[in-house]
């Protein structure tokens, strides 16, 4: 027998030592906050992609802004979330007999390409008044803008969108984008601790890209697919994604993807948490977005209402 359990106090004052330091090991644990990404700005109270959702969505304290990116004829990347114009700007007032040939969209009539139109071009069109009128006069962002606008500020959450659409014309979207982070020396360690960049994409190939050509950005695979979130794809994914972001619909079918992403090291953010939402069955965007985040136990999400985002 060990001195240790021959002496029942000395055993007692051990066992007593050894909850303290465990308890203390666990309160030392730091507690991860949750985040907020401003869906292509405040996009709930302002037109979005201008400067006035992008400041808005920083006045209601958003972790990340989110800039969806497009590429103009002249190879600048822009912030836009349609690949075509015609919806959040006055191009077919503007530029009424330069329509796009062969564009497909969800929507019937004609369609003006950004692709197809330069970065002077798309800058001189007004992209706010048709959100209300007191928005008139707001203009399309630059991503280098953007970034101008945001850095220091906030975190940068920008999503490449439609890649295969330009390589289809020519041109490396990818590579537009690694060449203006790497310009603004946003990949660094020290920039990162300043202003978090997290790179999402839907397109798996510029995913595995972004992971070879800036490493030490985190990057995030978009998803609405009920085939992406399961154990052998999430361990798939894991090994050139940092995070999975599944939509909420995704999630709410399949809780259970959050603990195994999370076992397999990535973080889950979902999307499109809105005021506005048609088919919300909660009693408000806020009540939304506390149960994925504090029930479900996801990380972060995308919101058109940074001001209802709920923080603890
Ligand atoms: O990027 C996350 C979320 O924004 C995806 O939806 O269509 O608004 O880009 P979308
Ligand atoms: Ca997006």
């Amino acid at each position: 027998m060990t001195t240790i359990t021959r002496s029942p106090l000395l055993f007692l004052s051990v066992l007593l030592a050894l909850v303290v330091i465990a308890s203390a090991g666990i309160l030392a644990q730091p507690v991860k906050p949750k985040q907020a990404i401003a869906h292509r700005g405040a996009s709930g109270y302002a037109p979005e992609h201008t400067p006035a959702a992008y400041k808005l969505a920083m006045e209601q304290k958003a972790d990340f802004v989110e800039p969806d990116l497009a590429v103009s004829k002249d190879n600048v990347l822009f912030c836009m979330h349609d690949d075509t114009l015609e919806r959040t700007t006055n191009v077919a007032e503007i530029f009424p007999n330069r329509p796009s040939s062969g564009v497909r969209t969800r929507q019937p009539g004609k369609h003006w390409l950004g692709n197809d139109f330069t970065m002077a071009e798309i800058k001189s069109l007004d992209a706010g008044k048709w959100f209300t009128p007191e928005f008139a006069g707001q203009h399309i962002q630059t991503f280098q803008d953007a970034i101008d606008l945001v850095r220091g500020k906030a975190g940068l959450y920008p999503e490449l969108k439609s890649p295969e659409l330009y390589k289809s014309r020519g041109v490396d979207q990818v590579k537009l984008f690694v060449d203006i982070i790497r310009k603004n020396g946003l990949d660094t360690p020290e920039s990162l601790k300043t202003t978090p960049v997290i790179i999402q994409s839907f397109d798996e190939e510029a995913i595995r890209r972004v992971a070879v050509d800036l490493p030490t950005v985190p990057r995030v695979f978009l998803t609405s697919k009920d085939e992406d979130v399961t154990e052998a794809r999430i361990k798939a994914l894991a090994k050139f994604a940092t995070g999975i972001a599944p939509e909420k619909a995704l999630i709410a079918k399949h809780p259970e993807m959050v603990a195994r992403a999370h076992a397999a090291g990535l973080t889950v953010t979902s999307w499109t948490f809105r005021a506005d939402d048609k088919d919300m069955k909660y009693p408000s965007v806020k009540a939304e977005m506390t149960h994925f985040l504090y029930e479900l136990g996801i990380d972060a999400l995308f919101t058109n209402n940074p001001d209802q985002f709920p923080r603890r």
